[in-house]
């Protein structure tokens, strides 16, 4: 499948109907989504029969992009339900056999027995800047936790260095893939622009 393709595919997806500020429920554009799946399918081989997890999903733009992409199967894990019934609202549409989502608090999955369980993991975790500071560090550690070869994430350019640092702490490889412009829709009403580009890392963890 071409990129053009697998983007204007993820154009059908629906998204957030309110989203809640709390959550950072900012959905990744098609754009964005669809070049990350690409290079995670055409550059490295961790889509096609791969059993792939989605932390926080949300309305599921990168898990249905996985499924379209010959996943063996791709789950999604979200905590907030508006946003599940979306996701399965969008699975039923695109009538994807090889996805699955489960409704949980991704903080409390290390704990549970899903280490190694997934060949890969793909996610754009809350960024921490709302009252929830560290919860990109706790998404990305039961990342790790859960996949046998790699995790592809966002997370915000400023927090490099602190990420290289957990890294080198716990042991996994880092690649920063693409640096990305990531364009926050003035969704919320705080935000007094129509929109606001914030410089985001897409990083890949190698744990083999
Ligand atoms: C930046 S959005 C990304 C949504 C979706 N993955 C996408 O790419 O469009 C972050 C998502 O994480 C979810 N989330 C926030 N905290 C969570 C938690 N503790 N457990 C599970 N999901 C959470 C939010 O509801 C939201 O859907």
């Amino acid at each position: 499948m071409k990129l053009k393709e697998l983007e204007s595919c993820l154009q059908q997806v629906d998204v957030f109907e309110e989203p809640k500020l709390l959550l950072e429920q900012y959905p990744t554009s098609p754009h964005i989504a669809g070049c990350m799946l690409y290079t995670i399918h055409n550059t490295f081989d961790d889509i096609k029969g791969k059993l792939v997890a989605d932390l926080g999903c949300g309305c599921g733009v990168l898990s249905i992009g996985a499924a379209v992409l010959d996943a063996g199967l791709c789950v999604g894990f979200e905590v907030d339900e508006d946003a599940v019934d979306i996701f399965k609202g969008n699975v039923e549409e695109f009538e994807l056999p090889n996805i699955d989502v489960v409704q949980c608090d991704v903080c409390c999955l290390e704990t549970m027995s899903f280490a190694k369980k997934f060949d890969t993991v793909i996610m754009n975790p809350p960024f921490g800047t709302k009252h929830n500071q560290g919860i990109d560090m706790t998404f990305l550690k039961t990342a790790i936790s859960m996949a046998k070869t790699a995790v592809y994430s966002l997370h915000k350019t400023s927090t490099r260095e602190h990420i290289q640092k957990k890294a080198d702490d716990w042991n996994v490889k880092m690649e920063v893939i693409a640096e990305l412009r990531y364009d926050l829709p003035a969704t919320y009403k705080f935000h007094k622009k129509k929109s606001v580009d914030i410089q985001v890392d897409f990083i890949r963890f190698s744990l083999k």
